[in-house]
């Protein structure tokens, strides 16, 4: 006995069918199948052939794999009971419930014990899947891993990629090919880390970023995860993601994974990466007032670190707003004793020493400028060194002969008298002034992981957000230490990255497009000479990179020469004529024929206009730059092709070539077959080029 159930798009339909009642297995996920498309005979199309060196019939891929069905590889779930005896389930089906879009599965362990849910619902519009699953136990039982429903990897790929990091390095691509056995990626940090981004792309054979097929996932959960991607002996392949294991632990009696995207995507890697960035922009994040553009930032972090002095900072925000700045985000620095990174960390009210009049005359004279006002807070975290840590020692997560990290511990979130009193002290200093933003930090790892901590921070995330609703929030953990849809649900900003060396964060944002608008990826221009990789890169360059993302300014405007002035003011104000479209446009990542430049187009929804960012990273090997193929173009129509900063061309780009004098009009066949043929330039340095449709 089969029993099939579908969920599509108009792009790609996923066929799930249990047999015998057993869990339901993935039976076809890829593209749209015709509506009359025979379930039943397409479930039994699917199995695979018995032979030699095999059991005498295939055990499922199920969405749970059981252990006592003689799955050959990874189960989805490992759980012991109350005494620590493991508990083995054999699932049986119990009911189903769906509509157009949603599906839910239900299935019941043949002792009674434990019940197993998988839930499914496709977003027709984002073409993004999301699969959950449940399990609940009339007794309490410990958990050690449970997946997120799993999802079949298909045949046809040679290699998955996934993401690793680390501080100043984020988003880095692996790319792996598919052997036997277990490509596992574990992050026990407690967080969701710089080292191990949640997510996977398994592209088939020949996907680039603009063509072909590929698969991607994305696991939306801030504690740690776990990602599984297995092949079997028999051939086939599995993706498991679910939290890190043993990240529960506490018994209870019922348990439940994080949402894990995914998607099919049959227009390469930018599909992929459009379906994340519209869903994340459009279906998670929750922008209080949607209307109001994405202001220009300044962050005074790299002006003046601790040093905190209030003539100087008004300064500093006259320059800020003389350049273009629309928020101003008070670093770390105010409040306590803090000095340097070794104190105060929990002691939440402003220090009378930097600040004897509070915080109103700063913010007066920053709104007086026209600005918004952003603060830091790192709530999770204590020192030692602080009164409130000398209060409540026990407040503290870990023991306490653990490692610190910045000189600081972790805050047991778990406990509801340490989230109350953050919620009071975040809640005073947000009530007694006039604040739209708070950076919200979390710069070390946790000394163990744990799920409650996770659950801790959102609930007084939740908590302080329904308290004061218009108050936007920024998800910094040492830069881009914890970007993930779980936070994103109730933030509004990643920092990216404490780099804000350009060439560095040219190729972040390239990688980190695959999953997240430009709305949400804070981009600051840093200092002329990098604070955290010494290089000297031309404002230009520092200024057009930041205009990629969510825009703003790092370094202390004091020190920019006229020129630097003059450029950044005006590619700010490009950026704020620009913004309303790019706001909603699609990142697409451009298949740059030469390695060297990194290249993407940002196009407008209904396709009317792009920008293009060809960034070169470093010196070609070629003398000439190669034909850059645009996309997503409508290949008979018309485009106005300008390209915006030609006055950037160094005298050694000595030809004529039309695009440096005048705007050019191409066919979108000539622009994605052939490409833009730019000029010469030096690396380091950017072209910016704007499309219109005629
Ligand atoms: C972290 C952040 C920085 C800055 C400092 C302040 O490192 O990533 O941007 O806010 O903390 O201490």
């Amino acid at each position: 006995m089969i029993q099939s159930w579908r969920l599509d798009d108009s792009r790609q339909t996923l066929v799930l069918a249990s047999r015998k009642d057993h869990l339901a297995e993935v039976v076809y996920w890829g593209p749209r199948l015709p509506d009359d498309e025979d379930l039943e005979t397409l479930a039994r199309a699917h199995a695979i052939d018995v032979t030699g060196g095999m059991l005498d019939a295939n055990p499922e891929l199920s969405l749970c794999p059981e252990a006592t069905r003689s799955f050959p590889g990874q189960p989805g779930l490992v759980i012991r009971d109350a005494s620590g005896q493991p508990f083995l389930p054999k699932f049986c089906f119990d009911s189903a419930e769906e509509d157009d879009t949603r599906l839910t599965l239900s299935f019941r362990d043949q002792s009674g014990v434990l019940r197993y849910r998988a839930l499914f619902s496709i977003d027709p519009q984002t073409h993004v899947i999301e699969a959950r699953a449940e399990i609940e136990a009339t007794a309490p039982m410990h958990l050690h891993w449970l997946s997120a429903p799993v999802f079949p990897a298909p045949q046809a790929s040679d290699e998955m990629i996934d993401f690793a990091g680390r501080w100043c390095g984020e988003f880095q691509m692996n790319r792996t090919a598919w052997s036997a056995g277990i490509r596992y990626r574990e992050n026990r940090t407690g967080r969701t880390g710089h080292e191990h981004f949640p997510g996977l792309i398994v592209p088939c054979r020949g996907a680039t970023n603009a063509t072909g097929h590929a698969y991607g996932f994305h696991y939306g959960w801030s504690g740690g995860h776990r990602m599984i991607a297995e092949e079997l002996p028999d051939g086939r392949r599995q993706v498991q993601f679910g939290h890190a294991s043993r990240i529960e632990t506490e018994a209870a009696t019922r348990f439940a994974t994080a949402p894990l995207y995914a998607m099919f995507s049959d227009d390469g890697l930018n599909g992929c990466a459009v379906a994340f960035q519209r869903h994340l922009r459009d279906r998670i994040v929750t922008f209080p007032d949607p209307a109001r553009a994405r202001p220009v930032h300044y962050n005074c972090w790299e002006a003046v670190y601790f040093d905190h002095n209030l003539p100087e900072l008004k300064e500093i925000a006259d320059r800020a707003a003389d350049l273009g700045a629309e928020r101003f985000v008070l670093d770390d620095g105010w409040f306590g004793d803090r000095d340097d990174d070794t104190t105060s960390l929990s002691d939440w009210e402003v220090d009378p020493r930097k600040y004897p009049e509070g915080l109103t005359p700063l913010i007066d004279h920053v709104h007086g400028l026209g600005m918004s006002f952003g603060i830091w807070f790192e709530p999770e975290m204590i020192n030692e060194d602080s009164n409130v840590f000398r209060a409540h020692p026990d407040w503290a997560l870990g023991g306490e002969d653990q490692i610190l990290g910045r000189q600081q511990m972790a805050l047991n979130m778990a406990l509801p008298e340490v989230r109350d009193f953050l919620f009071d002290r975040i809640g005073k200093v947000l009530g007694d002034n006039d604040i739209d933003y708070i950076k919200w930090d979390h710069n070390r790892v946790l000394p163990m992981p744990d799920a409650a901590q996770t659950r801790g921070s959102y609930a007084l995330i939740d908590q302080l957000r329904a308290a004061f609703p218009k108050v936007e929030i920024e998800s910094c953990a040492s830069g881009g230490g914890r970007i993930d849809f779980g936070i994103l649900k109730r933030t509004h900003r990643v920092w990216l990255s404490d780099s804000n060396d350009a060439i560095e964060r040219l190729r972040m944002q390239h990688n980190a497009a695959l999953f997240l608008p430009m709305v949400v990826t804070g981009s600051h221009v840093g200092p002329r000479t990098c604070h955290t990789s010494g290089r000297t890169i031309d404002i230009r360059m520092r200024a057009w990179v930041a205009a990629q993302r969510h825009m703003g300014f790092e370094m202390d405007p004091r020190e920019l020469t006229e020129d630097e002035v003059k450029v950044l003011t005006e590619v700010t104000a490009w950026w704020k004529d620009n913004r309303h479209w790019m706001a909603g446009a699609d990142i697409l990542r451009l298949d740059s024929s030469d390695p060297a430049v990194i290249a993407e187009q940002q196009l407008e929804q209904g396709g009317r206009q792009f920008v293009v960012f060809a960034g070169k990273a470093e010196t070609s090997a070629q003398i000439a730059p190669r034909p850059l193929r645009l996309t997503r173009l409508s290949p008979d129509r018309y485009y106005r092709i300008e390209l915006l900063n030609r006055g950037d061309a160094p005298a050694l780009s000595r030809g004529d070539q039309a695009i440096k004098s005048e705007p050019l009009t191409l066919s979108g066949a000539y622009l994605m077959s052939h490409g833009l043929t730019l000029p010469w330039s030096f690396p380091e340095t950017m072209w910016v080029v704007k499309g219109t449709l005629v």
